[in-house]
């Protein structure tokens, strides 16, 4: 249907041309995160100052959906605060890991949580890998639990 077909281009549009695809080098974060099954991993950027997220981004090699899902990612979250942007996150990884605790090793997914991750990711007319379509989303959330880098030089 036409839905489903608009959704299509604006997901293979994504994967094609990733937004936000570079490493700013002024992000103070960063953090990968790896597809185990197929080796897929990206790198999140961030730019975090006072808990706003200034500027986000990813680089790395993944397949279509991770890669859309990623630029995407990086579109929804630009301008946030790291606490809503956790707050997307963390709602719908507890769906998602309610029959399943080992971190993020996925059995099959129930529905409301499939549905949720296709809100967040876009990624609604895929049968949804969900590990492709979560990936950017997990290094971003390790982006905003980790450490400020030690800045090579202080340009402000
Ligand atoms: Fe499902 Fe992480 S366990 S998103
Ligand atoms: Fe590797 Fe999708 S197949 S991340």
């Amino acid at each position: 249907d036409d839905l489903r077909e608009l959704y299509q281009e604006v997901i293979l549009d994504h994967g094609k041309n990733p937004r936000n695809f570079r490493h700013p080098d002024d992000a103070n974060r960063e953090a990968k995160g790896e597809n185990p099954m197929c080796g897929d991993r990206f790198m999140v950027y961030l730019k975090l100052k006072d808990g706003v997220i200034e500027d986000v981004a990813f680089q790395g090699r993944g397949c279509a959906i991770s890669t859309a899902s990623a630029s995407m990612m990086t579109e929804v979250v630009q301008g946030k605060t790291a606490e809503q942007a956790k707050a997307l996150f963390e709602t719908f990884h507890d769906l998602c890991t309610k029959d399943d605790h080992e971190h993020c090793d996925h059995g099959p997914v129930d529905e409301e949580a499939m549905e949720k991750l296709m809100v967040m990711s876009g990624v609604r007319q895929f049968p949804v890998r969900v590990k492709c379509a979560t990936l950017a989303w997990h290094a971003l959330n390790a982006a905003i639990d980790g450490e400020d880098k030690v800045s090579s030089e202080d340009r402000d």
